[in-house]
Formats: structure tokens, sequence, C-alpha cells
């Protein structure tokens, strides 16, 4: 080959993997991170502080257990988790149409996903509109041509619309298209990842490319770790660099990774709160690490590892990985001991935005007198005009999570500003 050539060949490559750096940074910014302050840096001032047990005295906005408390985070629950999209799964687990899979939403309302012979992922409550039991119920995943209640034998297909109400038929008044069920907004980014936000209403249908995303194969896992949620809401919070490094020691693009200044062996994106995806360079792979509030303390870090790597021996990745990350969750248990009693200061910028979603919804609740759910505004504006349902209307608001607050109980003293 000439040496023209060879320039053209490198300026065209250096052109496409200029489009999809700028695609992937466009890509990131739809979803908007909360912050990218270190972690680091509130563990060392933590560490200067040693013999204070981590209290920051001065005044501060924040409520004084703002990293323990259970009743903030029913607060939160409204405030956040139910209105903003949440990254809960990917692609790659609905290969075929009819897979779904139930989720607990950490809004608390619980939905499940499922594919539609259309090759279009919907998101529902998981609520069935005659007396409000759960729809699936028996397993939590699997494939199905029609979604069954097991209670009375309600059935919906894939689209969520009611196709079988026995006793019902005739009945004056009733009409299954009113009673499909409450569907929520889902949304697919570039890399399949599944978006799901229980706050807003479902937008045009758009296909997943299944095709696309079969061939990766998906390990997950489940930890119990004692911190609350917020500690881990910074985007380098599960950084694996080294493991990254290990496994991909002579990586064939690093050169012209490094030409663009994108040496780094790992991409971190924080794509929403909770969530954080680790893409592995060189190794076609992502771990992605949910986090699952339980209480002001505890929370569940819910790990999938999907790869497309044919060479990889992935069982030893992933024992790296799994090792390096209960290192991270061991490290961070011990800074929450440290630092739970603590208020944070005010130069944390993604927390002061948490803060302000938090004030700005309690407000609102407060000039109602009543806790705001989102999902629920929403499912009440459906079913408005659904006068014959009036009865599973009362039996679904009985069937709300039962992490509500009473704003006159909680507002004066266990969340005080
Ligand atoms: S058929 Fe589902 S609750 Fe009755």
């Amino acid at each position: 080959m000439s040496r023209q050539a060879q320039t053209w060949g490198a300026i065209a490559v250096l052109t496409v993997v200029g489009i999809v750096w700028i695609k992937r940074q466009q890509q990131t910014a739809i979803y908007e991170p909360l912050g990218r302050s270190s972690l680091r840096e509130m563990l060392t001032r933590v560490e200067d502080e040693e013999g204070t047990d981590g209290m920051v005295t001065k005044e501060s906005e924040y409520p004084s257990n703002w990293w323990t408390s259970s009743e903030l985070l029913d607060l939160e629950r409204r405030a956040i988790f139910s209105k903003v999209p949440i990254a809960l799964a990917h692609a790659s687990m609905f290969s075929k149409p009819g897979a779904y899979r139930v989720f607990d939403h950490p809004s608390g309302y619980p939905i499940f996903l499922v594919l539609g012979k259309d090759s279009v992922l919907r998101g529902f409550h998981n609520v069935c509109r005659h007396r409000a039991y759960p729809v699936v119920s028996t397993k939590r995943s699997g494939c199905t041509p029609v979604l069954s209640c097991k209670y009375h034998g309600w059935s919906y297909d894939l689209r969520g619309n009611l196709v079988k109400a026995p006793k019902f038929d005739g009945l004056e008044g009733f009409t299954k298209a009113e009673n499909s069920l409450f569907e929520v907004s889902v949304g697919v980014d570039g890399d399949g990842v599944v978006f799901v936000n229980v706050g807003a209403l479902p937008g045009p249908s758009t296909a997943v490319v299944v095709a696309r995303f079969s061939k990766y194969r998906v390990e997950s896992w489940d930890v119990d770790v004692g911190f609350n949620w917020k500690f881990a809401e910074f985007s380098d919070t599960f950084d694996l660099a080294q493991t990254v490094e290990k496994y991909t020691p002579n990586c064939p693009s690093a050169a012209l990774l490094s030409l663009l200044s994108l040496q780094k062996r790992t991409e971190n994106i924080k794509p929403t709160v909770l969530t954080e995806i680790l893409h592995f360079k060189g190794l076609r792979s992502t771990l992605m690490i949910k986090v699952r509030p339980v209480d002001g303390g505890k929370s569940i870090l819910e790990c999938a590892f999907y790869s497309t790597s044919a060479n990889l021996d992935s069982s030893s990745l992933l024992d790296d990985i799994k090792q390096q990350l209960m290192n991270r969750i061991t490290f961070l248990e011990t800074a929450f001991e440290k630092t739970k009693h603590a208020v944070p200061q005010s130069n944390e910028s993604h927390l002061s935005t948490i803060l302000g979603w938090v004030k700005s919804h309690r407000n609102r609740e407060a000039s109602v007198g009543r806790p705001i759910w989102p999902a629920s505004d929403i499912m009440a504006t459906v079913r408005a005009n659904d006068s014959a349902a009036e009865n599973l209307c009362r039996d679904l608001e009985a069937s709300q999570p039962d992490v509500g607050i009473d704003i006159e109980k909680h507002s004066a003293s266990e969340i005080s500003w």
C-alpha cells in the first residue's frame, strides 16, 4: 500500500473514531449526569477530621439525618425515583417476543417489561385492572404469548390490552378497551440500556433491534450493602480500572485512543440516579451496577455483566470484577459508618441537586396537604373518564406502594431542615 493510501486510511479511521466519540458524548449528555464530585474528596475530608467521627459541625441546609433517614427515603421515592428515567435493564434480557421480567422499581411501584410481537419493549405497572392483584405473579421472568392474571382469569396481550375478562363480557358499562394495563414510559439507548420512567406517559413506540443484542452474554448477581443510596451517587464510585488494565495490557486500539485523549480503558457513565455503567474498552463488555435503596442505611447492588467478546475468559474476568467490587463495597461501608451522622457541605453539587428536588417536592406536598405520587396521578388521568371502573380504581389506590409518609407526622421531626 502506498504512503498516500496509508495516510488516507489513517485519516478515515480517525474520522470514524471521532464521530463515534462525539455520538457517545451526545448520548451521555442526554441523561444529564448529576455531577462528578470525587468521593475521594469527601473521604479525605472525613480522614482529616479523624477523632471527630466525621462530624461536620457548621450549619447546613441538609437535614441532620440526610444519610440515615428512612422517612427521607420515602420522600425521595416520590420526589426523584418516580419522576426521572431509571436505567433498569439491558435489551439482551428480552431475546424473543413474549420475554418478560418483573422489576422492583426504586419508586416503590412493581413493574414488568415485556417484548411485543412488534419488537417493541413495553413496561407496565404489575397491577391487574380487575382487583389490582399482580398480573405477573408466579415467575419473575419468562416468556409467554399472553399475560394472564391468576386470580380471576383476566388476560392481556403483549401490548397490555385486555383480551379476556370472564363473566364481564356483555356487562352494561364495561368495555375491555377501558381496562388496559397501565403503561409506563420505556426507552432503550444505543448501547441497549433500558430506561423506565414511571412518572411519564409512554412516548411513541420504538422497536428494539433484538438481533443487535442477541449475542450478548449476561450474568447478573445482587449484593446487600450497608450504605445509603446517595453515598453511591458519584460517577466513579465503582471504578474498576485495575481489572480492565489486567485484561487489556496490549489493547490494539490504545495508540489511536491516546491520540484522541481516550486512553482510559474504562468508560464510566452515570446515566441517571442510582445506576453506574462501566464500558470496558477492548473487552467489548459492560458492567451495569444499580443501587436499589432498601432503607436509610441499607441498599442492594444489582449487578449485570454483558459481553460480546468470544475470546474472553469471562468467568475469570467476572471473578476479578466481583472481587474488586467487594473491595470497593467494604471501603464504602467503612466510610459510611464514619460519615453517616455528618451532614454534607454545600459544595457537593450533585447532593445539592438531590436536596433541591426533595425540598421542591416536599413544598408541593405541603401546599396540597398530602403525599404526591406522580405515577398515581398519571393512572388517575388515564382512568378519569372510566366511570364503570370506579371500584377498580379504589382497589388500585389501596395497592399503592406502602412507602408513603404522613406529612403532618414527619415534616417537623424526622425530616427537619
Ligand atoms: S383477574 Fe386479576 S385481580 Fe381478578
